[in-house]
């Protein structure tokens, strides 16, 4: 029997299957656990199972020791975790690709709809108690029919977003380091462009790239100022793809017309320039947040983790 330790609270199902044939140690405080708490609990541990909350770095893989086998990190993101140091000492570290594609595409094109429509504007208004009624160019906001939607990072995430965006009208451009499979390409009516071409003819700008050092501040003042004055960002990815100080100037210009966005660039602060802002649609990384995906997510990690520990290749190994 080995010994795993799960950094968060996650859903019931996962646990009883670790604990089914290994002893777990889960923590299930209402806040994050402390880093300090977090290390002394480690020591000793075979399996990691790890929330995108938890970094997971060197000096906590030298705390739990050599016997670590496995970071099984509950998110698809892994910019929680490093790692080569993981590979250095020889442990498997894996994430949960597949299973959040549909819910996060959801989100992606919820923040479209709310920012082009002006839906967080219209649910302040009425909550603030305002008077309004009913007028010919009352909260206007833009058509999606016709428009053309640029995806940056065309993974399963992107590719999902932009299936949904084509139900509505849209025209599809994409940014990635690969070709995406033709047939899904005819399917979408998908065209591949460099990054400068996405930015200049998009009407949305929507974000699905992994972060990393290639990715931090992708899109920074020089970037927002190629994009169309009248075009929105949103991102579902990660905070820190965008320059987000930068990203509050252009929309308090005007520079573009509108953001949604899901992740922030020091989770979980917000720029305070953005609560500012009402062209900006704020939400609290929900993209993978249905009980359904949690689950799943949840399963899937613990799948990885007794994978390893019973010395087969993990469904999802990181790389
Ligand atoms: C992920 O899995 O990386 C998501 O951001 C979690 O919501």
């Amino acid at each position: 029997m080995s010994r795993v330790v799960v950094t968060g609270r996650v859903p019931d199902a996962a646990i009883e299957k670790l604990r089914a044939e290994h002893e777990v140690d889960a923590w299930s405080g209402p806040e994050s656990i402390g880093r300090e708490e977090l290390l002394r609990r480690v020591a000793g541990a075979d399996a990691v199972v790890s929330l995108l909350t938890e970094r997971i770095d060197a000096e906590l893989l030298d705390a739990a020791g050599p016997q670590l086998k496995v970071v099984a990190n509950v998110a698809v993101g892994y910019d929680n975790i490093d790692v080569p140091a993981c590979t250095e000492r020889g442990i498997v570290a894996t994430n949960t690709p597949g299973v959040l594609t549909d819910a996060t595409a959801d989100i992606a094109l919820s923040l479209i709809l709310m920012a082009t429509r002006r839906l967080g504007e219209g649910e302040r208004l009425i909550r603030s108690g305002q008077a309004w009624k009913w007028g010919m160019f009352f909260l206007l906001g833009s058509s999606l029919q016709g428009k053309t939607l640029g995806v940056v990072g065309m993974g399963g995430i992107g590719q999902a977003t932009a299936r949904r965006a084509k139900a509505f009208g849209m025209e599809i451009v994409y940014q990635s380091r690969s070709e995406i499979d033709p047939g899904v390409a005819a399917e979408l009516g998908a065209r591949r462009v460099d990054l400068n071409e996405l930015l200049t003819v998009s009407d949305v700008v929507s974000l699905h790239c992994p972060y990393g050092p290639a990715t931090h501040h992708l899109l920074g003042a020089e970037q927002l100022g190629a994009m169309k004055s009248s075009a929105y960002l949103v991102n579902t990815a990660r905070g820190p793809i965008v320059d987000e100080a930068a990203l509050a100037s252009a929309l308090r210009e005007g520079r573009i017309a509108g953001a949604g966005l899901d992740v922030y660039e020091h989770e979980p602060r917000v720029h305070p320039e953005l609560l500012e802002l009402d062209n900006v649609v704020l939400l609290p990384h929900l993209g993978s947040a249905t009980v359904e995906t949690r689950t799943a997510m949840a399963m899937l990690a613990a799948d990885n983790a007794l994978a390893v520990l019973g010395g087969d290749r993990p469904p999802a190994p990181i790389g």
